[in-house]
């Protein structure tokens, strides 16, 4: 399967953060918020992943991840012009997606919880068209929104919705077959000039291969939009990481339980970043995933 993080934008909501930066490069605590979508598609087994963002800032992301190499993946970099919505990925990366399954996660969100990685397994693995996910928000407006049937069968889906049919929002990670490149294809843009995620995943509602899978207290989702929110990210990342010690976003330590690098490698990463809090979890991960030293057998006497 393959990946997609949309970073583009232009992240005026916050500026002047955004002025000579590329938001999704903004720190959420201790790490560049890219680090968290990208670690999400890891968690479903992506390993080849293409990065869009504007062309500008390509450079900057590819001095974070390079070729993807070092985290045992490949990460291919796309230029998106003009902000023309989350759908012209699927058109940008028609090549990279060259009728696989592909997944797509927006460089904005953020997802943590121990349930999160079976979610991401069993999504990939039961595909039959779109997977898409549903989480009751307090303020649906703000969202896409998807309604639901006493079965959890999906009724519909809307963008922003004024009057929304219920509570469940729409997160920005989704899973599609191969034809998501043929079906955003057709897509026009909408009444504000963008072509749609919810027009694709409303297509394969149409052709009734779309399914919602409901993310429970188990799950967070956090989407990052305003100077309030990535505070809060912030603080959430740094509750996490001091009450549980878990780290959410730690690319290297998914690499290495994904099995896309060895412990030495994971190691070397973190020895790398070995002055900060940060750099010493990854050697200390990379530590713990080595197998215990055989005991040493002495020739009998
Ligand atoms: C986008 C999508 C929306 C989704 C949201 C998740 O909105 O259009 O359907 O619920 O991401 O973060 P945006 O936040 O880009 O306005």
């Amino acid at each position: 399967m393959k990946g997609i993080v949309l970073a583009g934008g232009n992240g005026t909501r916050l500026q002047p953060l955004t002025l000579v930066g590329s938001k999704q490069l903004a720190p959420v605590y201790d790490k560049p918020m890219v680090y968290y979508p990208l670690s999400v598609l890891m968690l479903a087994g992506i390993d080849e992943v293409l990065l869009i963002t504007r062309p500008a800032e390509i450079e900057l992301f590819r001095r974070l991840f390079g070729c993807g190499g070092r985290l045992g993946m490949r990460i291919d970099y796309a230029g998106q012009e003009e902000p023309r919505g989350i759908a012209d990925a699927f058109r940008i990366g028609a090549d990279h997606i060259a009728g696989e399954d592909c997944a797509l996660v927006l460089g904005d969100n953020l997802f943590h919880g121990a349930e999160l990685p079976a979610v991401l397994r069993k999504s990939a693995r039961e595909l039959r068209g779109c997977v898409l996910f549903g989480q009751q928000v307090a303020e649906p407006q703000r969202f896409g929104v998807a309604e639901v049937d006493s079965k959890g069968r999906l009724l519909s889906i809307e963008e922003k919705p004024e009057r929304p049919r219920s509570h469940l929002a729409i997160p920005g990670l989704y899973f599609f077959d191969g034809t998501v490149t043929d079906i955003a294809r057709a897509l026009r843009p909408s009444a504000r000039g963008e072509l749609e995620i919810t027009d694709v995943l409303r297509a394969y509602l149409a052709q009734g291969r779309a399914d919602l899978v409901r993310l429970g207290a188990g799950v967070t989702w956090l989407d990052v939009g305003t100077h309030e929110s990535l505070l809060d990210a912030g603080r959430f990342v740094r509750d996490v990481q001091r009450r549980q010690g878990t780290h959410p976003g730690c690319v290297e330590e998914v690499a290495l339980r994904m099995g896309f690098i060895s412990a030495d490698a994971c190691y070397a990463l973190g020895a790398e970043m070995g002055d900060s809090p940060y750099g010493q979890y990854v050697m200390e991960r990379a530590r713990a995933h080595r197998p215990a030293p055989a005991p040493a057998v002495f020739p009998e006497e």
